[in-house]
């Protein structure tokens, strides 16, 4: 039996203001693209008209241009979750415009399922092929594997995107599992990376198929900025540090996976481990699957890879669908809250590698929030790796915008991860080990080894000035740093008396 066929307009005039959109995806990859670009039209056509026009927008983590991007510009969006890189869209979060949810991604769809952010009205699963069964619809994912199964589960109506782009060979790397919940939910079977332990397809009860949209649209892969001197040093001071753990047999020698966050500086340590000999040939147990990953596992040192979506560009995307004989065996697609459950990270001894906007003295993180304020992107998957790692590590560039702004700061303006949760802080100017370490330990090894010597007279200063036995601080100046830059543009200020009598 063959599903009835929509044009992407057709399928978009379906949808009615105030309903909620589950889509599948995670980051562009695997998003569906097709009907939302409709959608937003729609809702600039509703506006000029003087009627409202907004719906719910829910994915497994960003999307791109086609979702976030165009709906944001049309001021449709009417509550969005969980994660975003989106500018156009962050523009109105930080404006007040958009209800935005930030949470952990492994979460997401539990909570989905869990009824905390009410109905799903749609689901619309980009897909690269479907068995149109009378009863039951297979349908096979493409570069992700997000929140597709409870999605299609929870919706009302389903509206596939059968996408010609995609080829169907990518079948062949998804593993579609979706837990029970409590107090129903039994052990996540998965004790190697390459475990399957579900289904090659998601399973959608027939009935709720509105229809098929068929059409041929590439991903829209973000290109990350290209590596610098600075995440270069990152990359090797990194590879340095773990080939040092191996050594006192910390790591075990046969090493263990490796979980390494978005961005360019994730791309550089991947890039460093990869060219030292010192690291044997790893496993990768993590989210989001970069270009550089796809090129190690290509020449054999990565063996074998667990994520939940295929981010990379698209020649890559080709490439791995050009190879399909290899990665089938060596490559696996899951849904979110597998890739990033906790329960499996720990059991497996992930090695978590994530990038701070800020870290301060003591070792709480920031990820998400500049200056405590405005919405970057959103905590992502990092809480997920970082909280249940064997080694939780992160990184970032000791300085930003040139030298004007410290990643080092007294007190992080907006905490995500806790300096329990933080093992290691890396930046270019060195390794914070804070292992085993007491608060006032942490301080001087981030600040020693971490904090751009610019910096490291004032964090001192305010070490000297700060009261307390176990965690020291000083609250009125705690974020003098934060204030100055503020109102100065600058994060320099000569000491913190000056800055009170200021
Ligand atoms: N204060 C103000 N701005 C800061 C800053 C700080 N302390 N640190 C960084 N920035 C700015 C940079 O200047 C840059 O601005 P620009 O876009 O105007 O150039 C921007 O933040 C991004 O920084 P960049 O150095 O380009 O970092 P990146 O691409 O490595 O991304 C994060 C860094 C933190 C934004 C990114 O890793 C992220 O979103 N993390 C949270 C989610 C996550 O960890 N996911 C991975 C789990 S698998």
């Amino acid at each position: 039996m063959a599903y009835k066929r929509l044009s992407a307009v057709e399928a978009a005039s379906l949808i009615k203001n105030g309903e909620n959109l589950a889509l599948s995806g995670f980051t562009p990859a695997g998003t569906a693209k097709a009907v939302t670009k409709e959608l937003a039209k729609i809702a600039e056509m509703e506006h000029e008209a003087g009627r409202p026009f907004a719906v719910g927008i829910l994915t497994g983590a960003s999307t791109g241009q086609s979702t976030d991007g165009d709906l944001a510009n049309a001021h449709a969006i009417k509550y969005r979750a969980p994660y975003t890189t989106n500018s156009d869209f962050r523009k109105y979060v930080n404006k007040g415009e958009i209800p935005y949810n930030d949470l952990h991604l492994s979460q997401m769809a539990q909570e989905l399922r869990y009824g905390f952010m009410g109905t799903v009205d749609w689901a619309i699963l980009e897909v690269c092929d479907i068995e149109e069964g009378e009863s039951v619809c297979k349908a096979y994912l493409t570069a992700a594997g997000g929140i597709s199964p409870t999605a299609a589960r929870l919706a009302k109506h389903v509206i596939l995107e059968l996408n010609s782009f995609h080829n169907p060979n990518a079948k062949f790397i998804h593993d579609v599992y979706e837990p029970l919940d409590p107090p129903s939910r039994q052990p996540i079977p998965i004790v190697k990376v390459g475990d399957r332990i579900g289904t090659p397809y998601v399973k959608i009860d027939a009935k709720k198929i509105a229809g098929v949209v068929e059409c041929c649209i590439p991903d829209e892969a973000r290109a990350f900025k290209d590596n610098d001197p600075v995440t270069d040093t990152i990359g090797h001071l990194t590879a340095e540090f773990l080939v040092d753990d191996m050594k006192r047999g910390i790591i075990p020698a046969s090493f263990l996976p490796l979980q390494s966050g978005v961005g360019s500086t994730a791309n550089a340590i991947l890039g460093a481990l990869g060219k030292d000999k010192h690291v044997p040939d790893f496993n990768i147990y993590t989210e989001v699957i970069q270009n550089a990953v796809i090129g190690m596992m290509l020449n054999g040192r990565v063996k074998d890879a667990s994520a939940c979506s295929l981010t990379v560009s698209n020649e890559c995307l080709m490439q791995v669908y050009d190879n399909m004989d290899y990665f089938k065996d060596h490559l696996t697609l899951r849904p979110s809250e597998i890739s990033n459950s906790p329960e499996v990270i720990r059991r497996l001894g992930v090695i978590a590698i994530n990038t701070a906007i800020e870290c301060d003295i003591y070792g709480n993180a920031n990820s998400t929030h500049i200056s405590g304020t405005k919405m970057m992107n959103g905590i992502g998957g990092s809480g997920d790796f970082e909280r249940n790692a064997y080694i939780s590590i992160f990184t970032c560039p000791s300085t930003a915008k040139g030298g004007l702004i410290s990643s080092i700061v007294p007190f992080v303006s907006h905490q995500d991860h806790s300096e329990h949760d933080v093992n290691i802080i890396i930046t270019e100017q060195g390794v914070a080990d804070l292992r085993g370490k007491s608060p006032m330990q942490r301080a001087e090894a981030i600040i020693e080894n971490c904090a751009h010597p610019d910096y490291r007279k004032l964090l001192r200063d305010y070490l000297k000035i700060a009261q307390g036995g176990h965690t020291r601080h000083n609250l009125p100046v705690a974020f003098a740093m934060h204030d100055t830059l503020f109102r100065k543009g600058d994060m320099h200020l000569t000491d913190f008396a000056e800055y009170v009598k200021e």
